[in-house]
């Protein structure tokens, strides 16, 4: 009892003492925070309105209204603003009412990462006690103000990524104001001039004699480095990179302690001061992208700390610097593109931790020594265009991080080593153009992860290995200009990842083999200049991708196969050889009466009719005869060996799986479309969830009804185009397996999406949450892939014509995949594209309505709605109307995104949001001609990638 008395005795001693402190401090803190209170509230209400200031509210009790407990507010024991921190918190508006004059105790302002515009204002320069300034990764424009000056205390500055243009040329403003005094009305003027004139660095930086770091990266600063940044004597981080800057490095930076000089992507020449090699403490030192001439500073590494070392794009002159030699601490080495002289064996050594280094394009004499097999973290080794000799070292297969290997263009002469398929790692190896002789190793089956293998230009001789059909990621392949002999392995059919493959100017002989027709990725073949003979295998028409052929100059013959790439090469393709005929002009026709009839109707004009009840739907009148096609990975070597049937009369073709029918095996294994099975109801059609017992599972949507009305002649061109689209291999596509059209049944099979249409992930609260801001970028990104696949590498190109979130299939992973062709229709470039209505509405383009003419065009129009539904997690409905009557002002991003996700934290994906809703509304154009094309849409996505 007694003890209980003394705690509690001792709590309420605690309680009054809190509450004096709390007295004292508001009263104290009064007469300072209220002005600091008013400067603030000034600021807030100059801003748009934004939940992240919601704390900022004065209250008319004195003691709650206390600023330090805002959002971003720090205070000292006074109670007065020592620290404003809003960094990440998507602040929109400008700082033109921050009137930084109210805070005489801010030491540390941080608003980084932010969407702030407008200039930095003058006042800024009365915070004579800031230590700390961070204004990064803003939209600011204007100049730096000259009162920066004044901020004598600071120590780390950085401005980085803003619009900042430098200050004023001085004949402009004699007097030295800085832009923002000038008002705001001539503001836009002189921001245009400013644009044209840049501006400078003010020389009065250097009066901020503590500084430690200054940041003032990605800006548009032109003119010289002040030299007065060499009088700082506490820098130890200069970043100045990708600015306009222009001039010579001035040479008392040698005075200085830096650790990291980032100089790259300006306009700076002259030579680098040798005096550089007096940092002894360099760590980083970035010259790349730049003008510069001269040698490179000899004594670079002298402090033995170097770790990061780039210079290329330049116009270097003389020798690898000898302090490199010994600079054990190296990880990453850009040197390349410049005119650098000396010896690889002789001016490098061992580098425990290089990760990355690259040399190419200089004039680097020398073997390549042993050495380099000890760099074991190594993963890139560049050497491209240098005039290196000597034999491989065998050692080179130590390296077994090494990922990114190219010693193209040099003269490197003996065998390539057998061991390299050691390096498993390895993803590029690029060693054309050199000397090297030999047989290729049979152990380059060993590179499990080669995407890029290329020899051409050597003097290989021998056959192919056939253990290259084990390098499965392979994406490009190229063996040409060699002395290649013996037949072409036919494991190379394994590849089915290949897009390029060059086998030309070698001795190769024999047949073509005719897996090289199951490539079903593969772009471009050129098999010309060999000794190839007998007919081309029928299977190489059925290579979807393929945009180029080259089969001339080798003893070929027989007839051509069927297939796009055959109807559109040119003679040139299949000139010099023994005796091939077919349709293209120049060749001689074959006699064969059948291969031509087929071809003929292939190319026939097309009609369907399309029934407007059916939107959506594939209309065909009843048949007697089921047709299944199936083509199935497995079946398809099957079919190429057996190549009667297709050479058949019979205008229908039936596949068979595994001794039976398809047909069969899904009728039975649905139950006879048992409902239990049914997954989705759409107008037209059922879609159930098919199991075939030992084979994959299956979407298979049936279609309600069959429709009179299609020509019996026409029936065969029809299902030649259905074919075609099974053909299709696109890593966003879904699938179609095949079709069936029979009597009582009529189904389409297709690949089975485990998570269903993005339209119902959008529209449940799990499945919105679940699609974060990452995955939904890459859902952008793969439609659009897919797109563009479908109008430019496709021919004739294949238009969608109902792109909405229901047509959109998301895997397993939430990968994206385009679904339903149901109503696609293969656009040639002799028929005439209208047709009655088709597509969904709220995603159909304007024009549609009144010219009913079908072109990419409506494509682009409905991707632009989906892409606004992704970002919305709704269809944008109303919005798209307003987008076009409010030309010219653009909806906020913030406002838009679906707040069932937390906003992006990740600058790179908030980056390319925007960029989305801005790609979005050129898609949504009014005009179809001002919107861009799919392939510019992904180029654009791409570009954005490749600059980040
Ligand atoms: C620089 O600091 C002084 C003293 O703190 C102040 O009076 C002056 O207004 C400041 N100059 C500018 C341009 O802000
Ligand atoms: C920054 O300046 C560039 C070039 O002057 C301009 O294209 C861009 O729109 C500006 N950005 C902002 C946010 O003002
Ligand atoms: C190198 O110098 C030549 C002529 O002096 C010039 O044409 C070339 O543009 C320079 N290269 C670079 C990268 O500045
Ligand atoms: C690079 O410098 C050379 C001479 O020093 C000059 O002729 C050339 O125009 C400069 N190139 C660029 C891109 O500034
Ligand atoms: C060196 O460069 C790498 C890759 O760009 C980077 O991750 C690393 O932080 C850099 N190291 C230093 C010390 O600058």
């Amino acid at each position: 009892m007694a003890s209980q008395g003394k705690q509690s005795k001792h709590v309420s001693l605690a309680f009054l003492v809190a509450c004096w402190f709390v007295l004292l401090s508001s009263c104290k803190a009064n007469p300072i925070s209220k002005t600091e209170i008013e400067a603030l509230l000034k600021w807030k209400e100059s801003l748009p309105d934004q939940p992240i200031l919601k704390s900022w509210v004065a209250h008319t009790n004195s003691s709650a209204s206390s600023p330090c407990k805002w959002r971003g507010i720090a205070c000292n024991n006074e109670g007065s603003i020592t620290e404003i921190n809003l960094a990440y918190a998507g602040l929109r508006g400008n700082l033109q009412n921050l009137d930084f004059s109210s805070f005489p105790n801010l030491l540390h302002i941080d608003l980084s990462v932010n969407e702030l515009t407008g200039p930095i204002p003058t006042n800024i320069g009365t915070l004579s006690k800031l230590q700390y300034l961070d204004l990064s990764t803003n939209s600011l424009n204007g100049s730096l103000p000259l009162s920066l000056a004044n901020l004598t205390q600071v120590y780390e500055l950085y401005v980085s990524k803003n619009n900042i243009t430098g200050e004023l040329d001085r004949r402009l403003f004699p007097d030295g104001t800085s832009l923002s005094k000038t008002g705001f009305l001539s503001l836009k003027i002189f921001v245009l001039q400013l644009t044209k004139l840049g501006g400078r660095i003010p020389e009065e930086i250097g009066n901020l004699k503590h500084l430690v770091l200054l940041a003032l990266d990605r800006n548009y600063f032109c003119g010289p480095i002040p030299p007065s940044i060499g009088n700082l004597s506490h820098l130890t981080t200069l970043v100045l990179n990708l600015n306009e800057l222009t001039g010579q490095i001035p040479v008392n930076f040698g005075n200085l302690k830096l650790t990291q000089l980032f100089l790259s992507n300006n306009r700076l020449s002259g030579s680098v001061p040798g005096e550089i090699g007096n940092l002894s403490s360099l760590v980083n030192l970035q010259l790349a992208f730049n003008n510069f001439t001269g040698q490179l500073p000899q004594q670079v590494c002298q402090g033995g700390k170097l770790v990061n070392f780039t210079a290329a794009f330049n116009n270097f002159t003389g020798p690898i610097p000898v302090s490199l030699k010994n600079c054990q601490t190296l990880y990453r080495v850009r040197l390349e593109h410049n005119q650098l002289t000396g010896y690889i064996d002789q001016d490098f050594g061992v580098y425990p931790n290089l990760n990355y280094i690259d040399l190419s394009y200089n004039r680097l004499r020398g073997k390549l020594s042993p050495n380099w097999g000890e760099c074991q973290n190594l993963t890139a080794l560049k050497l491209v265009g240098n005039m290196i000799s000597g034999k491989i070292p065998k050692e080179i297969v130590q390296l077994g991080k090494m990922g990114y290997l190219d010693l193209s263009s040099n003269q490197l002469f003996g065998e390539i080593p057998e061991e390299i398929g050691k390096l498993s790692k390895l993803i590029k190896l690029i060693l054309k153009d050199n000397k090297l002789s030999g047989e290729v190793p049979a152990g380059i089956g060993g590179l499990s992860n080669l995407e890029s293998l290329e020899l051409s230009k050597n003097m290989l001789s021998g056959p192919i290995p056939d253990q290259i059909g084990d390098c499965w990621k392979l994406q490009s392949l190229s063996l040409s200009k060699n002395y290649l002999n013996g037949t072409i392995p036919y494991q190379i059919g394994n590849l089915r990842a290949l897009q390029d493959l060059d086998l030309s100017f070698n001795s190769l002989m024999g047949r073509v083999p005719p897996q090289l027709g199951s490539l079903s990725d593969l772009e471009y073949l050129n098999l010309s200049n060999n000794n190839l003979n007998d007919s081309v295998p029928t299977s190489l028409g059925s290579m979807v991708s393929l945009i180029s052929i080259n089969l001339s100059n080798n003893n070929l013959e027989g007839p051509l196969p069927e297939g796009k790439i055959f109807w559109s090469a040119t003679l040139e393709a299949f000139s010099n050889n023994k005796d091939l005929c077919g349709e293209i002009q120049g060749l001689r026709p074959c006699n064969s009466s059948v291969k031509k009839k087929r071809g003929g109707n292939m190319k026939s004009k097309l009609v369907i009719v399309i029934v407007a009840s059916f939107v959506g739907a594939l209309s065909l009148s009843i048949m007697s005869i089921g047709i299944f096609l199936f083509l199935e990975k497995k079946l398809s070597r099957n079919m190429l060996k057996d190549e009667s049937t297709s050479k058949s009369e019979n205008p229908f073709l039936i596949w068979y799986f595994d001794g039976k029918t398809m047909f069969e095996d899904i009728v039975e294994a649905s139950e006879n479309f048992d409902d239990k099975y049914c997954i989705g109801v759409g107008g037209t059609a059922k879609v159930y969830k098919v199991e075939i017992p030992g084979a994959q599972v299956f979407a298979v949507k049936k279609l309600r009804s069959m429709v009179a009305g299609i020509e019996t002649e026409n029936i065969k061109s029809f299902t030649n185009e259905v074919a075609a689209l099974t053909k299709i291999r696109h890593r966003n596509i879904v699938k179609l397996f095949g079709f069936c059209f029979q009597e009582v049944h009529s189904f389409l099979v297709y690949e089975f999406m485990e998570r269903g249409s993005l339209a119902d992930m959008l529209c449940s609260e799990e499945g919105a949450k679940e699609l974060d801001w990452a995955t939904r970028v890459q859902v952008v990104k793969s439609v659009a892939y897919a797109l563009s696949y479908m109008h430019c590498d496709c021919v004739p190109p294949i238009i969608h014509r109902d792109i909405s979130s229901k047509n959109i299939l998301l895997s397993s992973d939430l990968e994206a995949y385009v679904s339903d062709f149901g109503i696609a229709k293969i656009l040639k470039p002799d028929s005439s594209n209208w047709t009655t209505i088709a597509g969904t509405y709220g995603y159909l383009a304007p024009e549609f309505t009144y010219t009913m003419a079908v072109t990419e065009k409506c494509d682009v129009y409905s991707f632009g709605v989906l892409v606004l539904e992704v970002l919305m997690g709704k269809h944008p409905g109303e919005l798209i109307t307003n987008l076009h009557s409010l030309t010219g002002t653009s909806v906020p991003l913030k406002d838009v995104l679906d707040d069932r996700v937390p906003p992006p934290r990740n600058q790179k994906i908030a980056d390319e949001l925007a960029l989305m809703q801005n790609l979005s509304l050129s898609c949504l154009s009014t005009n179809p001609q001002s919107r861009p094309t799919m392939s510019s849409v992904c180029r654009q996505l791409e570009m954005h990638v490749a600059n980040n």
